[in-house]
């Protein structure tokens, strides 16, 4: 049981960690400026993650299940974007399949793979702009 708890903990450690980082990570001023849509939609967009880590911590099934609901619709919904590249598509297809693996975890009411999908989505985050940084090069 402690080890169990234990090993959540470290989980959330690693994912606010990981967290902080991807905010570190973020450059403030853009050589190219974002419209005014693009910017609402990223703005949603960490708003959900973040509100998903914060659900997490508090065990909140339901605020888990939403925002990751949230992230889900919201990758489905960047059709604004013109980048289609092949490696795009995978990142954006895995992206929606760790985040409806989220939900289910909600839904089962299991904190652990919950907690473990929350880091994998992190890691789909920082992956998928990786490769619009080496792209864009
Ligand atoms: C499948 C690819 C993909 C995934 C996954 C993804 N993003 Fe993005 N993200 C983009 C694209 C494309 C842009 C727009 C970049 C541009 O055109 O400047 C963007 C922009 C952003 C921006 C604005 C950055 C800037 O240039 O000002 C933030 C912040 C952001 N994403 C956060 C996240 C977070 C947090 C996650 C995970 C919950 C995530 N993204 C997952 C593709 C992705």
């Amino acid at each position: 049981m402690l080890k169990r708890i234990s090993f959540v903990a470290v989980c959330l450690i690693a994912a606010v960690g990981l967290n902080f980082w991807i905010m570190a990570q973020t450059p403030q001023d853009q050589d190219k400026p974002l419209t005014i849509d693009k910017k609402r939609f990223m703005q949603r967009k960490v708003a959900s993650a973040s509100k998903l880590l914060e659900s997490l911590a508090v065990e909140n099934y339901d605020a888990i299940k939403q925002h990751s609901q949230d992230l889900l619709l919201l990758s489905q919904e960047s059709n604004w974007n013109t980048i289609q590249t092949p490696e795009y598509i995978e990142y954006s297809r895995e992206f929606r399949v760790v985040a409806s693996r989220l939900r289910d975890s909600a839904d089962e009411r299991n904190l652990d793979t919950a907690t473990l999908g929350y880091i994998e989505l992190t890691m789909s985050c920082v992956r998928c702009h990786k490769h619009l940084r080496s792209a864009s090069k």
